[in-house]
């Protein structure tokens, strides 16, 4: 069985929990940005797929290749600003879930909270107004200062965690 680590990351987030999601797995396993994903992806049984969300979806670059597998397992990981556990992060988990293709069997998915670009909040606060969902607000500034934490080491031990349990239940 052999895995491979894809993924894509804006500002760096998604890429440290790639690296935190190829701990769980075999040392020989590739773990790669989008952009250099190997042309054929046929000889992995399993992809373990990494996005940054995007206005509640995976972002482009992940969605692109996401929507070519064909790979026996596919494993999906992804930052995101808010919590997780969220009815917003929820809903993100399963818009993720539903673009993995119906030949592949989606073996798990991860996702974590990661700081949100500074320069994104600024234009945030300048766009919306004061009252608005993504206008500046206390709760915002409150979430804002929460993600600004993350990925931090207990979210990266989990990813870890993830990746070798979703490891050892495809070869079960
Ligand atoms: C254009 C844009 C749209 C975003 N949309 C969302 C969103 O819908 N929900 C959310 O929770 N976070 C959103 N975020 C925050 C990012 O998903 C989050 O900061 C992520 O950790 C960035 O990952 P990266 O460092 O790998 O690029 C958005 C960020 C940007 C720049």
């Amino acid at each position: 069985m052999k895995a491979i680590v894809l993924y894509s990351s804006r500002t760096g987030n998604t890429q440290k929990v790639a690296a935190a999601i190829r701990q769980g797995l075999p040392a020989d396993t590739p773990c790669l940005p989008v952009s250099e994903a190997p042309a054929s992806l046929a000889a992995y049984d399993c992809v373990f797929l990494g996005y940054w969300v995007d206005r509640g979806l995976p972002d482009a670059a992940a969605k692109a290749v996401l929507a070519t597998l064909t790979n026996t397992h596919v494993a999906l990981f992804g930052t995101l600003g808010a919590n997780p556990d969220s009815e917003h992060g929820q809903m993100c988990v399963e818009h993720g879930n539903e673009l993995v293709p119906k030949i592949c069997h989606l073996a798990g998915s991860f996702l974590c909270q990661g700081a949100v670009d500074p320069k994104v909040i600024e234009m945030m606060y300048k766009q919306f107004p004061m009252g608005h969902p993504h206008g500046k607000s206390a709760a915002r500034d409150a979430l804002h200062a929460e993600a600004a934490k993350h990925p931090d080491g207990d979210d990266l031990a989990r990813a870890t965690q993830f990746a070798a349990t979703v490891w050892r239940q495809i070869q079960e």
